[in-house]
């Protein structure tokens, strides 16, 4: 058994977290949408189709913002093929996945599910086959009240009031040779930037993300990044970042310090972007938008792009909320790839819709995570594994919530680890809390037979010693464990 100790203090103030960092992700792809969030003649669907099963548990995970339509998916779509009259709309070859698309659900009535779960849109245009003229065009659809031809298209197809879509994406990964359109950096550069301009002048109010890497692998990663920005800085408002990790033939140690590289990946796209505002001579900053991130281990087409989490995967995505939450003032929008069965942490099949086990740490971070976000600092055990040297085995962050303060701690030891954690600057709680998920099998998942296999317990091993300005938490961590710390 080995100790560690955390330090936290009022005053060790990472920034105040923007709520979006909750965000998540709703992709035409797989049964996300279909047999997702849409299935009419389920019997929990409303009158428009949409699952109120699912609908539930996305309120459960009070999720801020979803992006949509895709991801690749974007790079091919045109969104004329998903507004008016249902019968009407074509059925086209989908590209990216190599399906067909339907077109039955499109952005009225996507947006229409979003106000129903209680989430605002972030929405994406189309950078791979298409341009600025579309882009306008689009968001004067959404965004226009009236008096012009496709704000007045809008309410001919039943949508009196705009939509107020107040987040867009400039196209989707356009750094990839896998993307509809792949372009140079140069090219998506300048697409993006009179795209932009085009977009703001029909709605000033917009903000814009511009495309920055697939992944911290990416050959093009930061001088991407570098370029885009030299066409785009005093347009866009934020880069964006998507990171997946997925097992391959990494032992647990190895898997669970990946978010060593997010972090890596985040500190290092800040760096170009304050060395573009720099050699722009500019005060502005550009922040970040982690608009996908999960673990992603073998959802393919055959399985619909359907992963099963282990409780493993759970304390891994447990750190990455951890690691967005040590950048929150650079970090200002994530989004949980994606939502509803594909890399998802909501399961659905004709009958039910359970909880996998990825969707407790983002319920916890998004329930207790609100506030400002504080530094720790931890003094524990290091391990050497195959790729890393020196990895902590405690990951953590905390967050002054307007309740208190809720400390996210992950232990990636296979052993117990006792925990003291000094708070300066805080009285304590009489009754502070914690909520922990471990388990023997760390390779537990949840099943439709089985759907609370994996979840969290309350745990009474905790207290809290209070004197007038700082307390002191005791506690211990299980072995691969997530942990939510109130006091
Ligand atoms: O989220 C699944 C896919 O992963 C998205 O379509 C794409 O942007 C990424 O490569």
């Amino acid at each position: 058994m080995s100790k560690a100790k955390i330090i936290i203090n009022k005053d060790y103030q990472i920034g105040k977290i923007d709520n979006r960092i909750y965000g998540s992700f709703i992709e035409h792809l797989g049964r996300a949408v279909y047999g997702g969030i849409y299935q009419p003649g389920h019997e929990t669907a409303d009158k428009d189709g949409f699952r109120t099963d699912v609908i539930n548990l996305v309120k459960e995970l009070d999720v801020p913002v979803v992006r949509y339509p895709g991801g690749n998916f974007v790079s091919g779509y045109n969104w004329e093929d998903g507004v008016g009259p249902v019968s009407e709309r074509p059925k086209k070859k989908e590209l990216a996945w190599g399906v067909i698309e339907p077109n039955i659900i499109g952005t009225n009535e996507f947006a229409k599910w979003a106000k129903k779960a209680g989430t605002e849109v972030m929405m994406a245009v189309n950078l791979g086959t298409r341009g600025a003229d579309k882009a306008r065009n689009f968001v004067e659809y959404c965004n226009s009240p009236s008096g012009t031809y496709f704000s007045d298209l809008r309410i001919k197809h039943g949508v009196k009031e705009p939509h107020n879509i107040k987040l867009w994406c400039l196209g989707n990964e356009m750094d990839g040779p896998w993307q509809i359109g792949h372009k140079t950096a140069y090219e998506y550069g300048r697409a993006a930037c009179e795209t932009a301009r085009l977009m703001k002048w029909v709605d000033p109010s917009i903000e814009l993300v511009a495309c920055g890497s697939s992944g911290l692998g990416m050959p093009t990663f930061a001088s991407w990044e570098a370029e885009v920005l030299d066409e785009t800085y005093d347009l866009v408002d934020y880069i964006s970042l998507h990171q997946y990790y997925g097992k391959e033939n990494s032992n647990s140690q190895t898997f669970l310090a990946r978010t060593l590289d997010m972090d890596e990946f985040i500190n290092k796209t800040v760096a170009v972007c304050d060395y573009v505002g720099a050699k722009k001579k500019s005060r502005k900053k550009i922040n970040l938008s982690f608009d996908e991130w999960n673990v992603w281990r073998t959802g393919r087409a055959d399985n619909h792009y359907q992963d099963i989490y282990s409780h493993e995967d759970a304390v891994l995505v447990g750190s990455m909320l951890i690691t967005l939450l040590k950048h929150a003032d650079r970090v200002k929008i994530a989004c949980l790839a994606q939502l509803v069965n594909v890399i998802a942490p909501i399961l659905t099949d004709d009958a039910n819709a359970i909880r996998q086990t990825i969707f407790y740490p983002y319920m916890h971070a998004s329930k207790f995570g609100r506030g400002t976000a504080l530094q720790t600092l931890v003094e524990c055990d290091k391990y050497d594994c195959p790729e890393y040297t020196g990895a902590p085995y405690i990951d953590s962050i905390a967050v002054e919530t307007d309740k208190g303060v809720t400390l996210f701690a992950v232990n990636r030891s296979s052993e117990e680890v006792v925990l003291e954690c000094d708070a300066g600057g805080y009285k304590g709680s009489k009754e502070p809390s914690h909520i922990a998920m471990f388990e023997d099998d760390i390779f537990a998942t949840n099943t439709f037979d089985r759907p609370d296999t994996v979840k969290p317990k309350v745990m009474n091993d905790i207290t809290c010693e209070s004197s007038k300005s700082t307390c002191t938490i005791k506690t211990k961590l299980n072995p691969v464990s997530w942990n939510v710390i109130q006091f």
